[in-house]
């Protein structure tokens, strides 16, 4: 298991394999998922302030203005991570 800390909230266990967006959603916090998690919007963007953001893929580039950014319904986290669900603030 991975921990996870979005900002604002307590920390959440997250299943390796499992994306942010899965895991807010089972932890009780609320991610926009506009597109409904197809990497077709934007609104899951996440900016990781701690860890290891990983390497974005081809679908979310489009979509993320610094490579700290990633999209909560794409990114499978490696490891502990906190990220901020306001990533440009
Ligand atoms: S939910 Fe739309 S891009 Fe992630």
């Amino acid at each position: 298991m991975i921990s996870v800390r979005v900002e604002g909230w307590a920390a959440f266990p997250l299943p390796v394999g499992a994306t942010l967006l899965q895991g807010c959603e089972a932890a009780g916090i609320p991610m926009e998922s506009a597109c409904g998690g197809f990497a077709c919007c934007n609104s899951c963007r996440v900016g990781v302030l701690e860890g290891d953001c990983g390497v974005a893929s081809a679908e979310e580039e489009p979509f993320l203005d610094l490579p700290s950014q990633r999209l909560g319904c794409q990114w499978q986290p490696a490891g502990d991570v906190t990220v901020s669900l306001q990533p440009g603030a």
